[in-house]
């Protein structure tokens, strides 16, 4: 990809604002040295003006390109063509652009105005009405107007500025699925609810032990769409979708169970459990997660719920209706495959790609054997930890810093900021970074945070040199981005 910047005498007003050392300063350090920032940012060949809601760093949209849900034998692809297999009839969408408006990521799935989701310390922005998608959802709307088929799969990069461990990684993929049914099609004749069962009723069955305790309905918890769908419609949308959602579960999991055997023998004996639990997205009604029971806990697999019909109608679709599912594909991948840092699936180590094998011939054919091979970690490099310890900018609340303001608005020191900056300097030269301490000065109200960072590579050991001249350009650059005191 070729992220290119135009620069012209435009001057930033933003920067006169307090709030542009947060975002417009870095603006101008992403993209240019010079004094004019850039108009303009061009990602692969698509233009897009800037402006002061700019926060994407250059090293986040260099991952555009990988593209690793499709390379061929990455495990995030193979994790990907086993669910899939589930859904043989389901039409594919692979390689839907990342670039988005804040009308699609936000505004078409219902989230309210003052969404935390929408903040800037949690979402990448190029500018105030495009945003790097941060989940498949984002293509909801777009795909049922486009109404191609009754079924579909969504698999894609998804952005999310977030913590810096193990299990998080500012790029990850997601894949996104929809079933619905034209109303148009069944009454009087047949009803939707009895069309729908008959499709229940059609689908495999599987042995693993399910708890699903709570009504589907729920009056305040897990609500009907009263205006939308009776009852009986959302009874049966919902087994249609909790069975569906069943056998991805069993999909996966026998293929984990069957590669875990080879190093736990309990594992294979284990009877597979799941359990649906509520849960409430701004986009579906009722809502549910699934959870696995995996070597010794409840792990949160997917959400999911019976789709607004709102989102329907305004997608130009009213007559139908139907469930929605999101799932993650790295947190599924590393436990079918056993690995331990996400950051592994950025790996171009042939150590780590080499292990990993796609069947040959089509992954949808019937009876299939995916050969799942654990990962089998080559050694693991010294972890070099180093505190940086500071003082959060005066604030007039002793309940934490705020980061200066702009257009009368203060923006609140958050700690994804701190994890911005690790990753700008860092990158994934890090493994985690963790807060150790935090401490209010009793008489100034001040109050001063202690992050731990923990330097590792995943493919050599580094210097003791190399790791405290990183974390002293990361101490710098705290102060310079955050306005923080280091103490
Ligand atoms: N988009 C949701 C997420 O990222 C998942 C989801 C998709 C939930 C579709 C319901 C329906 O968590």
């Amino acid at each position: 990809m070729r992220v290119s910047v135009r620069s012209s005498g435009f001057v930033c007003t933003l920067c006169r604002s307090k709030q542009s050392r947060t975002v417009g300063a870095q603006w101008r350090r992403y993209y240019s040295a010079k004094e004019s920032p850039p108009k303009t940012i061009t990602i692969e060949g698509r233009t897009y003006p800037l402006d002061s809601h700019m926060n994407t760093p250059p090293a986040i949209l260099a991952n555009i390109p990988r593209r690793l849900h499709l390379q061929k034998d990455h495990p995030l692809s193979i994790t990907r063509q086993i669910i899939e297999s589930r859904f043989p009839d389901h039409k594919r969408h692979n390689a839907l652009f990342p670039v988005v408006s804040v009308h699609q990521n936000f505004d078409s799935l219902g989230f309210a105005p003052d969404h935390p989701g929408r903040a800037p310390s949690d979402t990448y922005y190029i500018n105030k009405d495009t945003v790097l998608r941060t989940h498949t959802s984002a293509h909801e709307a777009d795909t049922f107007r486009a109404n191609e088929s009754a079924g579909y799969l969504i698999s894609a990069d998804v952005y999310r500025r977030d913590a810096v461990d193990r299990s998080h990684y500012p790029v990850f993929h997601q894949m996104e699925g929809a079933q619905t049914w034209d109303r148009r099609n069944f009454s009087p004749y047949v009803s939707l609810a009895d069309a729908i069962w008959a499709d229940v009723e059609a689908l495999p069955k599987h042995d693993i032990d399910v708890e699903d305790p709570n009504p589907t309905i729920h009056p305040e918890r897990n609500p009907l769409q009263r205006a939308h769908h009776s009852p009986e419609e959302v009874e049966a949308i919902a087994a249609h979708l909790k069975r569906s959602l069943e056998l991805v579960v069993v999909e996966i999991f026998t293929h984990a169970q069957r590669a875990a055997a080879g190093t736990d023998e309990t594992a294979s004996r284990e009877p597979l459990r799941v359990r649906w639990v509520e849960a409430f997205f701004p986009f579906t009604s009722p809502s549910w997660e699934l959870e696995v029971f995996w070597q010794g806990d409840w792990l949160e697999v997917l959400g999911c719920g019976v789709t607004k019909q709102d989102i329907l109608i305004d997608a130009g679709v009213p007559e139908r209706v139907g469930w929605a599912f999101g799932l993650g594909l790295e947190r599924i991948a590393m436990l079918l495959f056993d690995i331990p840092d996400i950051r592994l699936f950025w790996s171009k180590d042939a150590r780590f790609l080499s292990q990993f094998k796609e069947p040959d011939g089509k992954g949808e054919e019937s009876g299939m054997m995916w050969d799942v091979k654990r990962f089998q970690s080559f050694s693991k490099y010294p972890a070099a930890p180093r505190d940086v310890a500071f003082w959060l900018p005066s604030t007039t609340s002793p309940a934490g810093g705020q980061l200066p303001a702009t257009s009368g608005v203060p923006r609140q020191f958050h700690e994804n900021d701190v994890m911005e900056v690790v990753r700008e300097v860092a990158g994934s030269a890090v493994e985690d970074v963790r807060l150790v301490d935090e401490f209010v000065h009793p008489k100034t109200g001040r109050k001063s945070l202690c992050y731990r960072v923990n330097y590792r590579s995943l493919e050599r050991t580094f210097t003791a040199e190399e790791v405290n001249a990183l974390h002293e350009k990361l101490r710098k650059r705290l102060t310079e981005d955050l306005g923080v005191e280091l103490r």
